[in-house]
């Protein structure tokens, strides 16, 4: 992961907190702030082991109860304060899934990339300092159902925090940290990952360490992120797949969501 060591770091979603724990004691930049979805009290009963005493004990700063869908409700003390907010493995909560089952409205792909467009959004709006490079980093993996999210893509609208590229994600340069499922206290298998970078302002600096997105020309489906395609036949079959076809139908849920806001 690439990070400049005077950077000041907001970390979200930090289920055990064992990734901001790492980021602290690595002293890579020049500070960690973390935060949780979950209270503290819920952190300690979910997570056997978990880092609450190690930021309690060095009083270094830990915002339990942080929901990023919920701007209303954000600490006042954490405006502007950042050069780059981090997201690790973001994935809806049970609680949200089971939502969605009884309201019948949202597909879990949709909950997903709200989740995520709020953390674009948010960071950009509440936590990074205007007179910083504004920077947000979402890890995730690369597979199903990860990949169908279309973070590349449009998950941005809308929101002037252009997409610069990609990372490949390297866990082993974080020997404590334990990727959490999002309810249990399990970990997450280990499998390819990835950081993809955000950034409100140009950064020519950032823009040399990350991939672009190599989706995007025109021989490739973005969308499938897969090509290229070198004859219309090849489009035509590609078009009429059952892939994409169903990534089809989770744009359009998605930009019809954008729309309506
Ligand atoms: C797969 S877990 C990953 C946990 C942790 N980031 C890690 O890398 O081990 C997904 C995390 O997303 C968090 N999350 C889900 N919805 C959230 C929200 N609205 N605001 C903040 N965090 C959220 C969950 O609390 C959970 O910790």
């Amino acid at each position: 992961m690439f990070l400049e060591p005077h950077w000041r770091v907001l970390t979200i979603g930090d289920g055990d907190l064992s990734f901001s724990y790492c980021l602290a004691q690595q002293q890579s930049v020049a500070t960690v702030v973390a935060s949780s979805l979950d209270s503290e009290s819920e952190v300690i009963a979910k997570y056997r082991h978990q880092y609450t005493q190690y930021f309690k004990e060095n009083k270094q700063e830990y915002y339990p109860g942080l929901d990023i869908n919920k701007p209303e409700q954000f600490p006042k003390t954490l405006q502007g304060r950042f050069d780059a907010v981090i997201f690790q493995f973001p994935l809806i909560t049970a609680q949200a899934s089971r939502r969605k089952l009884t309201s019948h409205q949202y597909s879990s792909n949709l909950l997903n990339r709200q989740l995520l467009h709020h953390f674009l959004r948010h960071s950009k709006q509440y936590f990074l300092d205007p007179n910083g490079p504004m920077v947000a980093i979402i890890t995730s993996k690369d597979v199903k159902p990860y990949c169908h999210w279309n973070i590349e893509g449009s998950l941005n609208h809308g929101l002037s925090m252009p997409y610069l590229g990609w990372l490949n994600f390297d866990l082993d340069a974080f020997p404590n940290y334990r990727i959490r499922n999002v309810d249990r206290d399990k970990f997450v298998k280990k499998t390819l990952a990835k950081s993809y970078y955000f950034a409100a302002k140009p950064s020519p600096l950032l823009a040399k360490q990350v991939t672009a997105n190599r989706y995007a020309g025109a021989r490739f489906c973005s969308l499938c992120r897969c090509g290229p395609m070198l004859t219309q036949q090849e489009w035509a079959q590609h078009q009429e797949s059952k892939r994409h076809q169903q990534m089809l139908t989770f744009e359009k849920d998605w930009l019809a969501w954008l729309n309506e806001r």
